[in-house]
């Protein structure tokens, strides 16, 4: 059938396989330009599928020459659907790493469930022996922990309502928008969801199983961002599920210790995906942080980052931490000039010079990207086998 983007607000609910493929060999040809890295052997990437966990999965696979497991957790085509755009990336990456002769296995299933952690450590155990690195990129709404238990997460602020200027995608105005304060159990239940309680139960998992080597590394990813999205991130509820993580982390590198198991965060850069893309007010700043940083040459994508995260911070001898002991890829995008010209702009902004002052126009082309629509050679009128 011809695959059309079918776009509402902050999610497209068609993706285009043909897309969807060359964005994995884009990514894929980035990291074997860029050169070798000297890491990991046996990775295991938990949220593969998009974003920060396919492009770690890429880094692996073409950078570090590993052998990769990826979990994610996708839908399949069904009559008229096509699936969602992890699926076609994920089939992508496994045919890419095929042709290449290197060893990868993919789930698709919840991650957060006693059998999808058992199926993995199976397929370890019968495959690969034992994992060097491990990688935690999981975004998800919601979670059922073992116990049946379904949390919920929430993008709100805590404290006081928090009024800011948002882009509203639908037809490109500015105005403001309000975020509510969240109460006591959105609170709880976003941490249970986006905080590092299911990371520590991975890890627990494969150590109980043998599966992990001695000297592994793990890390998960973070957002901090600038004062402006505080309240709505840093400070807000899912800021609090990120205060989480990084407390996880602590607790696996101490309850580890005899193997010399180590877990870190990665601060990241803010990026259009899936994720970000439904957090208010987040689409306008990431709009004019583009901009600035296309125009000052130090814009990344997501291969960019991930990839300059594990050759220059990760497997570079030391791992490099900052004085608030987590790595930071986002340091371009903190730089204080950079910062400062967003806010500037960010004072002046509206409705009228809104595609003026902000790089609108690379935020949907990365939007569209990630399903795999506008990307250059795709004949979009072709008929595609979904
Ligand atoms: P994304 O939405 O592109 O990817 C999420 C991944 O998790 C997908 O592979 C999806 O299939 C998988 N997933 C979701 N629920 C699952 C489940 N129940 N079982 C198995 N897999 C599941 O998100 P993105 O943006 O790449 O986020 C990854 C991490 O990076 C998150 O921790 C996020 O907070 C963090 N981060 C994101 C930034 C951004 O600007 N996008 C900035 C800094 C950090």
């Amino acid at each position: 059938m011809i695959v059309e983007p079918k776009v509402k607000g902050f999610i497209c609910t068609t993706a285009h396989p043909v897309g969807c493929e060359k964005n994995v060999e884009r990514q894929i040809d980035y990291v074997k330009n860029a050169g070798k890295i000297d890491g990991a052997k046996n990775v295991l990437v938990i949220g593969a599928s998009t974003g920060y966990g396919l492009a770690s999965r890429i880094s692996a696979a073409f950078g570090m020459g590993a052998s990769t497991i990826g979990v994610s957790f996708e839908k399949e085509a069904s009559g008229k659907r096509t699936a969602t755009p992890g699926y076609y990336n994920t089939l992508a990456f496994d045919k890419a790493c095929s042709n290449a002769g290197i060893y990868s296995k993919s789930i698709n299933g919840d991650a957060f469930s006693r059998e999808i952690k058992a199926e993995v450590i199976d397929i370890i155990k019968k495959d690969l022996g034992k994992v060097d690195l491990v990688v935690y990129s999981l975004a998800s709404p919601r979670r059922t922990t073992p116990d049946g238990t379904t949390y919920t997460s929430t993008l709100k602020t805590v404290g006081e309502p928090f009024t800011q200027k948002n882009w509203n995608l639908r037809d490109d105005t500015i105005s403001d928008a309000t975020i509510a304060v969240a109460n006591d159990e959105e609170i709880a239940s976003t941490v249970k969801v986006m905080g590092g309680e299911d990371w520590i139960d991975w890890i627990d998992a494969l150590v109980d199983a043998d599966v992990i080597a001695d000297n592994a590394i793990t890390v998960a990813y973070s957002y901090i961002g600038p004062k402006l999205t505080y309240p709505i991130y840093h400070e807000g509820t899912i800021g609090q599920a990120k205060a989480h993580v990084f407390e996880s982390s602590k607790e696996i590198t101490k309850k580890m210790q005899d193997k010399n198991i180590k877990a870190y965060v990665s601060v990241n850069k803010a990026l259009v995906t899936q994720a970000s893309a439904a957090i208010p007010v987040v689409p306008l700043y990431l709009s004019v942080l583009y901009k600035v940083m296309k125009e000052k040459g130090v814009h990344e994508g997501c291969i960019e980052q991930m990839y300059r995260l594990y050759k220059d911070k990760v497997y570079n001898g030391e791992v490099s931490l900052e004085s608030d002991g987590m790595i930071h890829v986002d340091d371009y995008e903190m730089q204080e000039d950079v910062q400062k010209e967003v806010m500037t702009v960010w004072d002046k902004i509206d409705s009228d010079n809104l595609k003026e002052l902000a790089d609108t126009k690379g935020y949907w082309e990365d939007f569209y990207n990630m399903f795999g629509f506008r990307i250059d050679g795709v004949d979009y009128q072709a008929d595609v086998e979904v």
